[in-house]
This record gives structure tokens, C-alpha cells and sequence, in this order.
């Protein structure tokens, strides 16, 4: 196995913000970023510097890419969807047009693009299905199909703006209180659509259950599945070890691996979805004891 790096076309600059929109429950944000755009790939994040100079938040937060522009009044552009959740971001959805923040990007791993056209299924979770729509516009442009499910508790926590909801052949939403599309989770509605349109790959981002309930389904219907996952993160460039999970290589060899330098895009069947939070048996170095 190679030893992975941070993404070589990395970088730190300070980031304008030039637009923050509330859209429910999130904040839609667009950050002046110059040529960071154009390394920038459906799947990365960036990890940015929260709570201003003298903060004690010295850990900075990761967000999954939206879209990124490499061109275009402000030069390049990359928009977040952010959920006002604890203190880092709240302070970073509270922030007004034209502060600047600290941001490393374009980090991770990227949703791998099929170089023939297939029928893809986009399944996202919350703020998990930002990152889908520049994928689904991507997968569209090489012809593929594709149909999307997005699912959260409550309509609020639905991200589906419009011109994303025009790019895909379908698109259907599931809450889980029923005040928007189906009552029901976004698996309740999956083997139907892999079976009507003969799914080849499922692409998801979401939280880690939901990627593991899909998992079980791309397993009984013998579909590919790579899924971004959202392990906590504390550097976000390899170094702190905090965001390891095990993962079966393609050698066939388990090892705890750092999901922001492995992933957060990863092949679904290579994760041990069971075994968070633990070392599973088996795995190389594992403790002795
Ligand atoms: C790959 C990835 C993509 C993400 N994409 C999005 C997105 O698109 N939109 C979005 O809203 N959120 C996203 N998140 C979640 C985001 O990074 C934050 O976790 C979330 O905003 C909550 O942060 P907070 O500062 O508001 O909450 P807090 O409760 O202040 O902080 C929680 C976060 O800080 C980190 N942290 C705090 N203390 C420690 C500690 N002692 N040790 C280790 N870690 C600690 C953890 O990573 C945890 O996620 C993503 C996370 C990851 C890993
Ligand atoms: S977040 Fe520090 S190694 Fe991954």
C-alpha cells in the first residue's frame, strides 16, 4: 500500500467571504478563493479556522465543497452549506460579506467518475447532499443517468435548491416527520430505484448510520457504492490521527486509516461500518492483550 498525502494542489489563504444566505435551516456561503477552485473536485472539503485570532477553537472545521467556480467576478469561488450547529459554526454562518476566514482546501479524496457513462444513484443525508449536486451535474455531462434521494428529519434540513433539482432525471425526498416528500428514511426507497433503473453505482454523503444502512442495500443488490463519510476531524491533513477509521484495503489488509487523507470519500464495501469507535480484531498493529 502507497502511504497517502495531503492533496498536493492544497493550500491556506484567507477566504472572502462574499455571500451568506440563510436557506432553512442552513447557511449558504460563497468564499472568494482564487485558484483553489480550479483544483477543487465534487467529494473534497475544505477545513477552515474558526472563531477569529484569539479564539480557543484552535481545531478547524471541515466542510464538504458545494460548488466550486474557477472563474467569475470574484475569481474563484467556492460555496459551502453550513448548518449553524455548535460554537465553530455558528460563528462562521454569523460572520457578514467581505470578512475573510482562514481556509485550507481543496483536502481529501473525490467522488470517482466512471469514464463510461452509467446509472448512478446520488443519495444524501441533511447538508450531505450539497456536495451530490456538482457531482450529479459532472456525471450528467459524461451521459450518465441520474436519479437522487435526499433525506433529513424535518423539511427545514432539506438541501435541494432548484437548478439541482432540474439536472437530475429524478428526485425524490424523504423526512422523517413526513412535513416534506415521503414520510420514511431515504433507504426505504432505494431498492425500488435500483431496480427500476438498473443502478451500477450508488454515490452517498451523509451521516455514518445512513451510509451504513446503504451499504447493506448496495451489498444484497450487488452495486458499487462509494460514500463520503463524515468522521470527526480535527487537522484535517493527516496529522492529528484523531479521524481514523479501519479500512480494508486493496491488498485485503485492515488498517485504521485516516479518513481525511483516505477519504472522505471511500469505497463503501472497504469500511467495517459495524466497529466504530473500536480497533476490530484483525486489524495490522492491532494492541496485543
Ligand atoms: C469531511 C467533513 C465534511 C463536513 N461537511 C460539512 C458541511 O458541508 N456542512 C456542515 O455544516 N458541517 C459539515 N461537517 C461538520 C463540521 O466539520 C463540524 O463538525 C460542524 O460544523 C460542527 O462544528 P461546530 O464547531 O459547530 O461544533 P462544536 O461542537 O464546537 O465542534 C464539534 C466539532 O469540532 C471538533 N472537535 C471539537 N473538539 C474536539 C476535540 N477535543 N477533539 C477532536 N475534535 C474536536 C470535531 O471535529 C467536531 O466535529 C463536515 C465534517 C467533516 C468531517
Ligand atoms: S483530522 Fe487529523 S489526521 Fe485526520
Amino acid at each position: 500500500m502507497t502511504m497517502k498525502s495531503i492533496n498536493k494542489k492544497a493550500q491556506q489563504r484567507d477566504a472572502e467571504i462574499i455571500s451568506n444566505k440563510k436557506v432553512g435551516a442552513y447557511h449558504h456561503m460563497v468564499f472568494a478563493v482564487g485558484d483553489m477552485a480550479t483544483f477543487a473536485y465534487p467529494g473534497n472539503f475544505v477545513a477552515i479556522s474558526v472563531g477569529g485570532p484569539n479564539s480557543s477553537m484552535v481545531l478547524r472545521r471541515a466542510f464538504a465543497i458545494y460548488r466550486a467556480h474557477d472563474r467569475g467576478n470574484y475569481g474563484g469561488t467556492i460555496e459551502l452549506v453550513v448548518a449553524p450547529h455548535g460554537q465553530g459554526s455558528k460563528w462562521l454562518t454569523s460572520l457578514p460579506v467581505h470578512s475573510t476566514v482562514d481556509m485550507v482546501g481543496p483536502l481529501g479524496t473525490h467522488f470517482g467518475i466512471p469514464t463510461e457513462p452509467v446509472n448512478a444513484l446520488l443519495v444524501g443525508g441533511g447538508y450531505g447532499s450539497a456536495p451530490l449536486f456538482g457531482l450529479a451535474d459532472l456525471l450528467k455531462s459524461q451521459g450518465s443517468r441520474v436519479d437522487m434521494v435526499i433525506g433529513a428529519s424535518t423539511a427545514g434540513k432539506i438541501y435541494a435548491p432548484l437548478e439541482g433539482k432540474r439536472t437530475v432525471n429524478s428526485m425524490s425526498v424523504t423526512t422523517e416527520d413526513g412535513s416534506t416528500g415521503l414520510r420514511g428514511r431515504v433507504t426505504d426507497l432505494l431498492p425500488k430505484i435500483i431496480d427500476e433503473h438498473s443502478v451500477d453505482i450508488i454515490y452517498s454523503c451523509g451521516p455514518m448510520a445512513m451510509l451504513a444502512a446503504i451499504q447493506k442495500i448496495a451489498d444484497q443488490h450487488h452495486v458499487l457504492h462509494q460514500a463520503s463519510i463524515e468522521e470527526s476531524m480535527a487537522c484535517g491533513i493527516g496529522v492529528c490521527m484523531t479521524c481514523v477509521i479501519p479500512l480494508r484495503d486493496e491488498d485485503g489488509i485492515l488498517r485504521m486509516s485516516r479518513s481525511c487523507i483516505d477519504g472522505p470519500v471511500v469505497d463503501g464495501s472497504s469500511v467495517i461500518w459495524d466497529s466504530r469507535g473500536s480497533i476490530p480484531h484483525g486489524t495490522l498493529g492491532e494492541p496485543r492483550g
